[in-house]
């Protein structure tokens, strides 16, 4: 008895990121984007695809990725894009782990607890250009790189940045943010004699924006397969994560039979009905009550009633086929037919990242053709 689980091909990840190395400069780094246990697809095998594919970079949210990544992969380059603590210091250098920095003072606590170790450590400077979340505002970005340069245990050896919106139709808010970013490291370069390792552009800026590529790109959900459909693109992925669950029960109803707490759906003729281990404690959104669609047999069939939390109650049709224990794909495709998680988001008024990363991390991953995940 098992509630619901992720099967997911990395080989899929393989194509994703050989189509998008495709289209880039050769001297362009892809630095996967694998925080959030990557988009919910796991992190290790996610990690180890794309090094066998060919990335050499990976960013993380939090030092704990960082170490599992480094575990798996003793020569990949990892990036934390969130704020490394000065007690993290001894970890980031003992692994290898470029932090960003986001200030004067969180850079010079970095460097006194490098110095105190007798250690250097690499850091990229995380310029706010306009996104205002993390970084140093970009008015202050050329003093603050100063201060660090000047700082003994760090050694400044990159420049990033990120985008707050990139939409072809308004695209002067995209092009002020690289502007200031360019702009600032033209400056640095110049007045210190050396080249930065230089990044600013995630799925959209990268998708639309050739320009921008710079020393490397940061890719995250356009490689899990979505965001990729405007042709005006330059490549195209396909989406390999499928969610599963199976049928529990399956029941003959006549016409005008309540579904689900409050009956907020009444059958219109004779029909079958199926439930399903799957509810909203998986991750199955409530907003998807009597609008989702879940394929068994090949079929599209609706969710009647309301999401409950652990039960989900389909319309499997009058045909009577369906079998308790049958395969129903919540996201993904079966005989032909497919939901992906664009399609979930738009009913429940969110975007594909929040989907995927919300399917419950208990839920058993399978890998399709993964490549070896065990730590050296
Ligand atoms: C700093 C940074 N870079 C890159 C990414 C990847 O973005 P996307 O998944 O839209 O490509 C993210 C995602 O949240 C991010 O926070």
């Amino acid at each position: 008895m098992q509630s619901s689980w992720v099967e997911i091909d990395p080989t899929i990840l393989g194509a994703n990121i050989d189509a998008l190395r495709a289209a880039i400069r050769p001297s362009t780094e892809i630095m996967f984007v694998v925080k959030a246990d990557a988009y919910g697809h796991g992190l290790a095998p996610m990690a180890v695809q794309a090094a066998a594919s060919g990335v050499r970079w990976l960013a993380v949210a939090y030092l704990d990725e960082a170490l599992t990544v480094r575990a798996r992969l003793p020569d990949a380059d990892i990036l934390v894009l969130g704020v490394a603590e000065p007690e993290d210091v001894p970890r980031l250098v003992a692994d290898r782990i470029t932090p960003i920095v986001v200030s004067a003072e969180h850079g010079q606590a970095l460097a006194a607890a490098a110095r105190a170790m007798g250690a250097t450590v690499p850091v990229h400077l995380k310029v706010d250009t306009g996104m205002g979340r993390l970084g140093a505002p970009w008015q202050d970005a050329h003093e603050i790189f100063d201060v660090l340069n000047g700082e003994k245990g760090l050694q400044v050896t990159g420049l990033c940045s990120h985008f707050a919106a990139v939409e072809p139709n308004e695209p002067e808010r995209a092009e002020e943010q690289a502007q200031r970013f360019l702009e600032l490291a033209r400056a640095l370069e110049a007045k210190h004699g050396r080249t930065l390792f230089k990044h600013l552009s995630s799925s959209r800026a990268l998708l639309y924006h050739p320009e921008w590529d710079l020393d490397a790109i940061r890719p995250g959900i356009c490689l899990y397969g979505y965001g990729t459909e405007d042709p005006r693109m330059r490549f195209h992925a396909r989406p390999f994560l499928q969610w599963k669950a199976r049928v529990m029960q399956v029941k003959a109803v006549p016409a005008g039979y309540p579904v689900g707490y409050y009956g907020t759906y009444r059958t219109e003729a004779p029909t079958h009905i199926a439930i399903l281990s799957v509810g909203y404690a998986d991750g199955y959104h409530r907003a998807l009550s009597n609008r989702g669609h879940v394929l068994v047999r090949g079929r599209r069939c609706p969710v009647i009633g309301r999401v409950s939390m652990n039960w989900v109650t389909i319309d499997v049709g009058p045909a009577g086929d369906v079998r308790r224990g049958d395969e129903a794909v919540l996201i993904g495709e079966q005989e032909g037919a497919s939901v992906w998680a664009g399609e979930l988001a738009k009913i429940c008024r969110t975007i594909p990242y929040e989907i995927l990363v919300g399917i419950d991390p208990a839920a058993e991953r399978r890998y399709i053709n993964a490549v070896s995940t065990n730590p050296p």
